[in-house]
């Protein structure tokens, strides 16, 4: 099933993919970001890149970013702008329905969210050259996803090793681009990440890595 299938289907039902709650490991990546920065002179801009159902969209918003939520799913997208879920930090996120290979944000961002983007058709690793031409120099690239480390686990999230993380492959490609990497770590969660994961009995193990683009190169 497609994400927009799922999606659909669980706008139909009255349902949703995610808790409406943002994960652990992702809040805990935006804290050693916030920890990480001086106070701005600017409302900082953020791209929650396969956005989803925007909890951490919204997380980010509670956070004082202004924020462009990418995600390809119409229907995601379709949902999210006429529903309003959360009056105090909806009406501050921009969607846009569109695959983040084929995206280029108007202003450069301070910081990009991809928070559990497994897909098939390309890896995470081809895609941070992109990312990086997205960020404003000193701007954070916030990877958050189900590990490799999770193999051979009772867990959601993908079985095949290449559509899992291995923060450590992540961090060192970083570095190898000029980044400052404050975390390349793995994390268990012990909360659960979707509805119809709660039967699993391990608990899931999180990739974060948390980086920041050199200010000058
Ligand atoms: C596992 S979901 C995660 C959603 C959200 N980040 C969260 O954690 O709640 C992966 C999301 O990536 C989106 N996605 C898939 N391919 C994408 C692409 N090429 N560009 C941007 N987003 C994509 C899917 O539609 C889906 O919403």
């Amino acid at each position: 099933m497609t994400w927009n299938d799922r999606y659909r289907k669980a706008i139909a039902s009255g349902e949703k993919v995610f808790s409406e709650e943002p994960a652990s490991s992702v809040v805990s990546a935006l804290d050693t970001v916030a920890a990480n920065i001086a106070p701005q002179d600017h409302q900082p801009c953020a791209v929650d890149v396969g956005a989803g159902e925007g909890r951490h969209s919204r997380e980010l918003v509670r956070r004082g970013y202004k924020v462009v939520a990418l995600e390809p799913s119409e229907a995601a997208v379709e949902h999210a702008n006429n529903n309003i879920i959360d009056e105090t930090t909806d009406h501050e996120i921009r969607w846009i329905a569109a695959d983040m290979r084929d995206f280029k944000p108007t202003q450069k961002v301070d910081l990009a969210l991809l928070s559990f983007m497994h897909q098939r058709e390309f890896s995470i690793l081809t895609q941070l050259d992109h990312l990086d031409s997205w960020l404003n120099p000193g701007g954070w690239l916030v990877f958050v996803g189900h590990s490799r480390a999770q193999l051979g686990l009772d867990v959601g999230g993908p079985k095949e090793p290449e559509r899992l993380w291995d923060p450590e492959e992540l961090g060192t490609a970083l570095v190898n681009m000029g980044y400052h990497v404050e975390r390349a770590e793995n994390v268990t969660r012990e909360d659960i990440e979707k509805v119809e994961h709660a039967h699993h009995k391990d608990a899931s193990i999180d990739a974060v890595v948390v980086a920041q683009k050199p200010v000058a190169r």
